[in-house]
């Protein structure tokens, strides 16, 4: 099968075009470089454009009739900057996605899996939140998401597009073969801190916030490999009618995770049992906006897309591990 996949010169999405490639089909890239290295797309079919912009969207169908599907990954994703450049977001994740979903209905494509963010839930009791656990978004980012989704249900009700939105939560890790993974230089999340720690790039790791109501006080999230949520893009394509005969509809929203809540303490033992080392840790009060997290009820991952995580933790930490030491030779920097 051939897949197109929008933003496949980014993190997850040059990791999911190589899942597919594993699974025996072929991705198709669509993607601008806003922010995803070109070393990304190396080796595979790639058109650099916008995802606006009609006129290439077509041009993508002539030259690949025979795509079945399309994975809508492109979007702008730094929640603080979302804060700052609300404009963009919208006009980036909403107006564009617009564009690009008519143009699909225009061309008779009507299947689309899109990457919607664990971000969208509101906090929830006991921290399990599975697909129909309230939504609150809390920033312009998030709520770019959000409304993807609803312009996707009313879109899908009206006309003959189809779509599986996938709720990704915290995805960490790298492509297996080392040819890709987190290519920003200075990661902010909380996996990225620990590797630059490690790695002598900063002075030690802040945990940001320990009285929140968990077990130790410290955040909780749902850490998957980025190898097993590229799988599941996987399973969502393959079984693409299938998942929407079993749901009844048009469209189902679908969280992607590992169904297990780790919390920061946990993730820094973690870390240094798979490091070897221990690590210089510091505490802090919470900055502006931190979530207390959420981890994913995946029971209709499991139902609709036959799909669960596999990796565990370690694997992931290990992964991110390998490459940080890779980086530099993939991307020239460190
Ligand atoms: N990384 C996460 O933690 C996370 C969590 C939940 C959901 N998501 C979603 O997953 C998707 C992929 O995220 P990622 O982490 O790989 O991000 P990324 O920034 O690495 O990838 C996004 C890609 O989209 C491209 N792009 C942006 N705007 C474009 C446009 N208008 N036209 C064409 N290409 C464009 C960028 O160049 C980039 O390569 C995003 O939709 C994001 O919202 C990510």
């Amino acid at each position: 099968m051939k897949v197109l996949v929008t933003g496949g010169a980014g993190y997850i999405g040059s990791v999911t075009a190589k899942a597919l490639e594993d699974a025996g089909h072929q991705p198709v890239i669509l993607d601008s470089l806003l922010s995803g290295p070109r070393a990304f797309v190396r080796d595979r079919a790639f058109y650099e454009g916008d995802i606006a912009d009609r006129a290439l969207v077509s041009r993508i169908f002539e030259d690949h009739p025979d795509v079945e599907c399309t994975i809508h990954m492109a979007a702008r994703i730094v929640v603080p900057e979302s804060v700052r450049k609300p404009y963009e977001y919208y006009r980036d994740n909403v107006s564009k996605s617009l564009e690009l979903f008519d143009q699909l209905v225009v061309l008779r494509k009507p299947r689309i899996v899109f990457s919607s963010s664990a971000s969208v839930y509101a906090p929830v009791e006991g921290f399990e939140a599975d697909e129909t656990a309230p939504v609150d978004p809390p920033s312009p980012y998030a709520r770019t998401k959000l409304m993807m989704e609803m312009a996707l249900s009313d879109l899908t009700a009206a006309t003959s597009m189809r779509a599986i939105i996938l709720r990704y939560f915290n995805p960490i890790g790298s492509d297996p073969d080392l040819e890709s993974g987190v290519y920003v230089r200075e990661p902010t999340h909380v996996l990225g801190q620990l590797v630059r720690a490690a790695r002598g790039q900063q002075p030690g790791f802040t945990i940001t916030g320990t009285d929140h109501p968990t077990r130790d006080g410290t955040g909780i999230r749902d850490y998957v490999h980025v190898w097993d949520l590229a799988r599941a893009h996987v399973a969502a394509v393959e079984r693409f009618d299938q998942a929407l005969d079993r749901v009844g509809g048009p469209s189902t929203v679908v969280n992607v995770g590992t169904g297990h809540g780790v919390t920061v303490r946990e993730l820094v033992t973690a870390f240094e049992h798979v490091l070897g080392d221990p690590m210089r840790v510091v505490e802090a009060p919470p900055r502006p906006g931190d979530a207390v997290g959420a981890f994913a009820n995946v029971d209709k991952a499991s139902a609709v897309l036959g799909w669960q995580a596999e990796f565990g933790i370690e694997d992931a930490i290990a992964s991110a591990l390998q490459w940080a030491d890779r980086r530099q030779e993939v991307l020239g920097y460190d």
